[in-house]
């Protein structure tokens, strides 16, 4: 089987980046010869989808994006694969530009002839309580997109709240934000955060190893 990992922040080795690590480890702790293949969007060589509705032209009989940039075959790929987690940043109450974009060129060709499994990940600078009075909207919507272009059924989500932001405090310009009070909470949070992604590995692997199982 071959899977996606999309990540969606700019900064590797950052909150989203080793989530999406232990994700990959809870995968290959259930099935150890799973293909798994870690994207960086940001390092990709592409724009948002143009509305040049050539994936919809009679012509093309693929229904693939058109526009051959640095994410055309990737994109292909992704859609032929068994699926994918994603991990994005909250960027002002919503996922990170790039991931945005990447999904408007992965989803506009439409549904997939495959169902794929998709999971998301998302880290951020707000608790938990102010995620689910205000975020709703927004996975809700990435959700019921992923159904629908993917087949992708419930999406299994992972979240980690006032994520830990930057190092070494005395370079910055102080703030409103209390970075001495993030860098404790993670100390003791991330942990739980790295463990809640490995879980949701293992449990990505085996909605697909089931699906496989299914049409086998
Ligand atoms: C441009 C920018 C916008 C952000 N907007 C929000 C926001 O609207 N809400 C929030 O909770 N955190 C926000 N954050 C914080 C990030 O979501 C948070 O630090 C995240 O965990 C960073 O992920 P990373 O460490 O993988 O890069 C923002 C950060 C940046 C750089």
């Amino acid at each position: 089987m071959k899977f996606y990992a999309l990540v969606g922040s700019p900064r590797k080795k950052w909150n989203d980046d080793q989530l999406i690590d232990r994700f990959i480890d809870g995968i290959h702790d259930l099935l150890p010869d799973a293909e798994t293949k870690k994207v960086y969007v940001y390092d990709l060589d592409f724009k948002g989808c143009r509305s040049c509705f050539g994936c919809k032209l009679k012509k093309n009989e693929t229904g693939d994006c058109i526009i051959k940039d640095g994410i055309h075959d990737l994109l292909i790929d992704i859609r032929n694969s068994d699926g994918f987690v994603m991990a994005s940043p909250i960027y002002f109450m919503d996922i990170s530009g790039e991931m945005r974009s990447f999904l408007e060129r992965l989803m506009y060709p439409g549904p997939t002839k495959k169902e794929l499994v998709i999971s998301t990940i998302y880290t951020m600078n707000m608790t938990e309580e102010i995620f689910k009075e205000k975020m709703a909207p927004v996975t809700g919507f990435i959700n019921a997109y992923f159904n629908a272009n993917f087949h992708a059924g419930e999406v299994d989500t992972i979240t980690a709240f006032d994520t830990l932001q930057r190092k070494n405090n005395d370079l910055y310009v102080p703030g409103h934000t209390d970075h001495e009070a993030k860098a404790a909470r993670h100390e003791v949070q991330f942990p739980i955060d790295l463990q809640n992604a490995f879980d949701a590995g293992v449990r990505f692997a085996n909605k697909a190893k089931n699906k496989q199982d299914e049409h086998s």
